[in-house]
């Protein structure tokens, strides 16, 4: 499903002091797996996931997602790519907050030619799956962090990726909500969905389910 092959990523390449984000990185993900990449803050893990997600580009390496070598799209092609296969739920949400939670997770249908039922069933869909449908008409504004968390879950899902990644997905939240996060991501899992996690919390260190531990280091991965 994700095969990545000496990946590099250096920032400011030209400057006195480049600044090497990711070292020669390898590592092959099965289609179904949860991948957790734990590190302490610095050392990679959301240049990785950013890179994954063709939201950057390395400066050197390969990086192919379900047969499709993404290291070197295009922009246009990188966002269809990623509303294709990706769903991402970003550390602080990007939600737009005077926006509902359903106009919120909406939004990335906005370029599919679908119709409006279908459009609506879709959405549906998502803000159940993510416990959010009791919100569905309130602005995002008004939310708590485990919704607003839950309705960047929503919204990650509705366009039905294979592979959904978290950055720091418990980093806002209070125990009780890290708890129900854990709950959703094993439903998730379950549907067969490809996971990727950045986190440097040690509530991830015993899922109650299959999961593999990716230590990073100063831009290496030194477990895998
Ligand atoms: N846009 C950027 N420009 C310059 N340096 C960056 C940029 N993004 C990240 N870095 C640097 O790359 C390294 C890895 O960062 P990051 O991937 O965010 O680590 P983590 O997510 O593990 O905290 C850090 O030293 C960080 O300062
Ligand atoms: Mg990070």
């Amino acid at each position: 499903m994700i095969e990545i092959e000496g990946l590099n990523k250096v920032y400011n390449p030209k400057s006195s002091e480049p600044l090497h984000a990711l070292r020669d990185v390898g590592l092959t993900v099965a289609g179904g797996e949860c991948v957790i990449l734990s590190g302490v803050s610095g050392s990679g893990k959301s240049t990785l996931l950013s890179i994954i997600a063709a939201l950057e580009k390395p400066t050197s390496g390969k990086v192919i997602v379900g047969g499709e070598a993404i290291a070197k799209l295009p922009d246009l092609h990188a966002s269809h790519y990623r509303s294709k296969s990706i769903g991402f739920v970003f550390q602080h949400f990007g939600l737009l907050e005077s926006l509902s939670v359903e106009e919120n997770v909406t939004a990335p249908l906005a370029n599919r030619r679908l119709g409006r039922a279908d459009i609506a069933a879709r959405v549906q869909r998502a803000m159940e799956h993510a416990s959010i449908l009791h919100k569905a008409k309130s602005p995002v504004r008004e939310l708590s962090g485990g919704e607003k968390q839950r309705c960047a879950i929503a919204r990650a899902l509705v366009n039905e990726p294979g592979i959904i990644i978290c950055d720091e997905p418990t980093a806002n939240l209070d125990t009780a909500n890290s708890r129900k996060f854990i709950e959703l991501l094993s439903s998730i899992h379950a549907e067969g969905k490809t996971i990727l996690i950045a986190t440097h919390d040690p509530i991830f260190d015993t899922l109650p389910f299959p999961h593999r531990i990716v230590r990073m280091e100063h831009g290496r991965i030194v477990e895998k």
